[in-house]
């Protein structure tokens, strides 16, 4: 076993889809074979946009039975709750006294906000909470505290992953000693990028999800609402131009795909058939893990225990690195 840290955390935002499950759950299981894992919900990085109190909770357990169902062992993967590793603001606080403003002021999420505001002529700062504006401190603190080597995101993670960087090499310049660990992004969504519904990036915000758990019949309904051209049964069609397709190829093997291939290519095959296979396949890889999902969310009380086991062993490594930066530090 590698002994280096994989860090990574998820925002109790949504349910996850397919997207996110090939581009970051599963790659990120994976690496939690070789690395010493720990994976997190990040609670209070959704606080800038889930002010539901009840939203909030029921997400949060959305989101780690769906990491459970999923296959992460918390046996082997240390898997906590952000907000249950108070520790995570001790360090956050820190961290902004080293905390250039002009590195905020560059950050991607607020320059957005700043920019919208300016087309729609409202006050630069609308909208605007403190949240938002140290948002990479916060995403900073988590990575620092549990000494991090490699942390497996999306592209868009790159800039706050660099913050990271920065910030803890202002530190350890300082103290002149080594007090953080400079962690590296993984970039996980290079290889494959998922599409939605629409043929567009599978995302949220495009509203052309397909959700990784829901009941059966919703799921084939959604399945049914992959969007195909105006084809004819009879005529032979293109798997390469097909959205229906390129779900196929996810979960298919190379036998499968010729296969299904091969009926696109003959004609006499129907949208109605090629989405009916798509489904069958798709179900059956993805049935076993929803029955785990749904007995995880059926039964609340396992997954807090299994949130409370992995808040305390957090916080034991958690604390132990925060007396070590305060002695570093001068504050003990
Ligand atoms: P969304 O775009 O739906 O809001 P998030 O930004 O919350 O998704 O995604 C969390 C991570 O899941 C991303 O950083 C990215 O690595 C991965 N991901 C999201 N959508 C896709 C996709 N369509 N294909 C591959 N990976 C994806
Ligand atoms: N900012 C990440 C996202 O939007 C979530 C996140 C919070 C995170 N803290 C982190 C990711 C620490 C990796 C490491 O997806």
């Amino acid at each position: 076993m590698n002994q280096k840290v994989s860090l990574t955390g998820i925002k109790p935002t949504g349910m996850p889809h397919l997207g996110n499950y090939f581009g970051a759950i599963k790659p990120a299981l994976e690496l939690a074979e070789k690395y010493r894992a720990r994976y997190f919900i990040a609670d209070y990085h959704a606080l800038n946009t889930i002010r539901d109190p009840k939203m909030l909770r029921d997400l949060t357990y959305e989101v780690a039975a769906a990491w459970l169902a999923c296959g992460l062992n918390p046996e082997d993967v240390l898997f906590y709750r952000q907000s249950d590793v108070p520790e995570t603001f001790e360090l956050s606080t820190i961290l902004m006294a080293f905390t250039a403003k002009g590195l905020m002021n560059r950050a991607h999420a607020y320059k957005a906000m700043v920019q919208s505001n300016e087309e729609n002529g409202k006050d630069l700062d609308f909208g605007v909470n403190m949240g938002l504006y140290t948002y990479p401190v916060l995403m900073a603190a988590d990575i620092l505290l549990f000494d991090a080597d490699v942390v497996p995101v999306g592209k868009d993670q790159k800039q706050h992953l660099e913050m990271t960087a920065d910030i803890a090499q202002v530190i350890n310049a300082n103290y002149n000693n080594k007090l953080l660990t400079i962690p590296e992004a993984i970039f996980h969504s290079t290889g494959q990028v998922v599409q939605g519904l629409d043929g567009r990036k599978m995302s949220k915000s495009y509203n052309n999800t397909i959700p990784l758990f829901v009941p059966e019949k919703k799921f084939r309904k959604i399945i049914n609402s992959v969007v195909t051209n105006s084809q004819g049964v009879e005529e032979p069609k293109d798997p390469e131009a097909c959205n229906v397709f390129a779900l196929y190829q996810l979960f298919a093997t190379e036998e499968e795909q010729a296969v299904l291939s091969a009926r696109y290519r003959e004609g006499g095959m129907g949208w109605g058939e090629a989405k009916g296979a798509l489904f069958e396949l798709m179900n059956e890889q993805i049935a076993p893990m929803r029955s785990v999902y749904d007995s995880l969310i059926a039964d609340k009380g396992a997954i807090d225990l299994i949130l409370q086991a992995g808040a305390e062993k957090a916080r034991d490594l958690a604390s132990k690195k925060i007396s070590f930066l305060r002695k570093e530090i001068g504050f003990a």
